[in-house]
């Protein structure tokens, strides 16, 4: 993972709502409930919850932990998820002490940069994961599925607002990073300002995804998302095996 955090989650946190609203993500929320209904979970671990847009839509159903590296994000979440559960930490290296019926890591697993970082934040879902418990791992794609692409998108709210562009390119398809940078335009009343975030963000092939979420010990599926209309094309699913089933 790279040291210098995302500006989106850190100076600013406070317009995550205008770039990313809570709305955007009922299909996929809907998706994930589906998932963890089906394995009869009651609580869920959300490593790297952001803004806690996914959880807003998951609180009814489920007792939610939310995590996250950056404390702005997690004030976002408290404003709209207050009363939940939110604990600052880094999801390779975040041990909370007890283990939960499933966990969630949603597009903050796109932050894990190298296999070593990817197998740790998956190291961290299995140590959280209740023998018999399901983890949900949702990365935006594989190396398999990847494209580059530019998008832009806005909308306001009062006297701000913001309009952006998000650029995805792949600067060297041998190693495990992708360029993942947004160019945004933030006006408050009459001011306006530009800024520049320059993230980056790791991609792996379906097989490493695989491998590694056997090797911290889950068994592991692909499972077919239909939520994001073809943006996203699957999800992994890792089963923690029971303790009578190790035995
Ligand atoms: C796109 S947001 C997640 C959105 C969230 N799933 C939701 O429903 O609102 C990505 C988040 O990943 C977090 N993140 C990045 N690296 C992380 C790490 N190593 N550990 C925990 N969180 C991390 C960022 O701080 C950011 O809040």
């Amino acid at each position: 993972m790279s040291d210098v955090h995302p500006k989106l989650y850190a100076e600013l946190a406070g317009w995550w709502q205008l770039v990313s609203p809570t709305e955007d993500y009922a299909d996929e929320a809907g998706f994930f409930k589906d998932l963890f209904q089906a394995e009869n979970a009651k609580s869920v671990l959300e490593l790297g919850s952001g803004g806690g847009n996914v959880a807003w839509f998951l609180k009814r159903d489920f007792t939610l932990t939310l995590t996250d590296i950056s404390g702005a994000m997690l004030a976002e979440s408290e404003k709209q998820n207050p009363g939940l559960e939110h604990i600052e930490g880094d999801m390779r290296t975040l041990r909370l002490g007890r283990t939960f019926d499933g966990v969630l890591i949603h597009d903050a697993i796109m932050y894990m940069t190298s296999e070593e970082d990817l197998r740790a934040a998956l190291l961290t879902a299995h140590e959280h994961c209740k023998p018999g418990g399901v983890v949900v791992i949702v990365p935006d794609y594989v190396a398999e599925t990847f494209q580059p692409q530019t998008t832009h998108e806005g909308r306001d709210a009062g006297e701000r607002g913001v309009r952006y562009m998000e650029w995805t390119w792949d600067a060297d398809p041998d190693d495990t990073e992708v360029s993942y940078e947004f160019i945004l335009a933030l006006k408050e009343g009459d001011e306006l300002r530009t800024v520049v975030d320059r993230q980056k963000v790791g991609i792996f092939p379906r097989a490493t995804w695989l491998r590694l979420l056997e090797d911290v010990g889950f068994e592991a599926t692909v499972v077919e998302d239909p939520s994001t209309g073809g943006e996203r094309a699957e999800v992994f699913v890792g089963h923690r095996p029971s303790q009578a089933a190790v035995l």
